[in-house]
């Protein structure tokens, strides 16, 4: 294609590819705002772009965005939502190891579609009972399977009969029984579920749900034609989930360097930790600090390759090209770059260190490029077109305060003056620090009133589902390729071309001069 339609002279003059532009800069650490990035002769139309990204090997997604291991962040439902549209999300550590290991069997046991722990009622319950159950939590279904007290399916519960006139009268009396209710064995699912419950609705005219049973005839999960029909129907545009070899969702998980009261890392605890999250599937693991370059992370990062060869390892923060090269050194095989730049850091106000993002994802990439490990930049990604501009130098991004907002996010939503807000905080934040996070700033749990945070407690407003704060970030990545004329991420970073932003350049950059009559909602229309 660049053969097709050369640069013209005088664009070669003005717009520079990374080697050029950034060592150009170097006095001046630059952040997205300070560049843009030139339009390209193009033959590609933006949806044509490719933008799957190998991390490593066995680390393969098909978007190139990553949920933060943040408290506020990732827990099992975000990264479920995450490798569902093709991502990955890290569960945070600030919980108890033992629930960390559940967090991750949620999202590898998750199979979309199947509803695995279905609303389930009891023979002798009353349908009054019923009826008070669906008013208390709002359900919008009232077919219900009924179980004995092993879990055994003893029939269903059909939603005409689930009426106030029959709200004197035992379940038992009212379920259609157990030979009339279709079912599929748990061990015929087979590689694709969705598939497989698509043919039966097909072949099976009328019938609105499935149940699944194990051999003992417990019961296993439910299938609804409604939620079927709406995933088929969306397959076409939807991003393909993020698997693994066995067909289960992608999951990383964070770990700790926790150190003893000693000051030294406990290795067996370490060690044992990874071995109990590989147990459950885990298809990655994050070693995250705040300061890779540091002889702790590099100890951790040791360990676990030692102990785990074929484990990728993502391993950070740092925003050097020693830094890059020390962790790889160590068997990382994806570093986190990103010190100070998050939407809730205060390292480089409390600290005064940290390196602007893109410059620091430039001098990263050159060691990243030698090294043969992959980069992920982490933090102050606040729109679609700043991941564009990560992308022309790193592997993937990680997004904390974007998707903090949604409601796949743990915590609850809090209401202010009539507008709705989801907590978010940094993982250097006080509260955070003693809720487990101290290590990740090289504290002690119980010395962190003392310790200088490092992160602020903040609100987001509500966003959209990460399905379409997803959507609205690929559009935009896409659109970018698009401009560039790159039909892949490798593409994408060999064409870049940058040049910098003046103040004003900036202000022209946004809408101007206008009276905004639609103001974008939530992140999702921001991004
Ligand atoms: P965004 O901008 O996406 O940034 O909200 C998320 C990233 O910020 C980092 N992080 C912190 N950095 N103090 C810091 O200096 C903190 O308290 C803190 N908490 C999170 C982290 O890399 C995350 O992915």
């Amino acid at each position: 294609m660049a053969d097709a339609n050369p640069a013209h002279a005088v664009d070669s003059e003005f717009y520079l590819p990374a080697s050029e532009f950034f060592p150009a800069q170097r006095r001046t650490a630059l952040t997205y705002d300070d560049v843009t990035l030139a339009t390209l002769y193009t033959e590609i139309l933006p949806k044509e772009s490719q933008i799957d990204t190998r991390l490593a090997d066995g680390l393969h997604l098909n978007i190139p965005l990553v949920s933060a291991d943040m408290d506020t962040v990732t827990e099992a439902r975000m990264a479920i939502a995450m490798a569902l549209n093709g991502g990955l999300g890290l569960i945070h550590y600030n919980m108890a190891e033992k629930e960390q290991l559940s967090e991750v069997s949620r999202v590898k046991n998750h199979v979309h579609g199947l509803i695995q722990d279905p609303i389930r009622v009891h023979p002798e319950q009353h349908i009054g009972d019923v009826l008070e159950l669906i008013e208390k939590k709002r359900f919008s279904f009232s077919t219900f399977p009924v179980v004995d007290g092993a879990g055994t399916l003893l029939g269903l519960l059909p939603g005409h009969v689930v009426k106030p006139r029959y709200a004197h009268r035992k379940v038992t009396d009212a379920l259609t029984p157990r030979a009339q209710v279709r079912t599929i064995p748990e061990r015929e699912l087979g590689a694709d579920p969705i598939a497989r419950a698509d043919r039966f609705f097909t072949e099976n005219l009328g019938i609105h749900k499935l149940l699944v049973v194990d051999d003992q005839d417990r019961l296993k999960g439910l299938f609804t034609l409604s939620d079927i029909e709406r995933i088929t129907q969306e397959t076409g545009a939807a991003l393909k989930p993020a698997r693994d070899a066995k067909f289960r969702l992608l999951c990383g998980a964070a770990i700790s360097t926790v150190r003893r009261k000693d000051g030294s890392i406990d290795r067996d605890r370490v060690v044992g930790h990874v071995a109990a999250l590989i147990d459950r599937g885990v298809d990655c693991v994050a070693v995250s600090t705040a300061h890779g370059h540091s002889r702790g992370v590099g100890e951790v990062v040791r360990w676990v390759r030692d102990a785990f060869p074929a484990l990728p390892i993502i391993a950070g923060n740092v925003t050097s090209a020693a830094g890059v090269e020390f962790l790889a050194s160590q068997g990382a095989n994806v570093i986190k770059v990103g010190q100070g730049p998050g939407s809730i850091c205060t390292t480089r106000v409390v600290a005064g260190v940290g390196i602007p993002q893109l410059t620091a994802l430039y001098v990263t990439s050159r060691a990243a490029a030698a090294c043969g490990v992959t980069l992920l930049a982490d933090g102050g990604i606040t729109k679609s077109g700043d991941i564009v501009k990560a992308l022309t130098l790193a592997q993937g991004v990680i997004c904390g305060g974007l998707f903090a907002g949604c409601p796949e996010a743990p915590g609850q939503i809090v209401e202010i003056n009539g507008k709705l807000y989801k907590q978010y905080r940094g993982m250097g934040s006080h509260a955070a620090m003693k809720a487990g996070s101290a290590a990740r700033y090289g504290h002690s749990a119980d010395a962190t009133r003392k310790a200088a945070a490092e992160g602020i407690e903040a609100l987001k407003e509500v966003a959209a589902s990460i399905d379409s704060v997803v959507a609205q970030l690929i559009g935009g990545i896409q659109s970018g390729m698009g401009y560039l004329g790159a039909a892949s991420l490798p593409s994408l970073r060999e064409r870049a071309r940058y040049v910098r932003v003046s103040p004003a350049g900036q202000r022209e950059a946004s809408p101007h001069d206008v009276i905004e009559v639609k103001t974008p909602g939530g992140s999702a229309e921001k991004a």
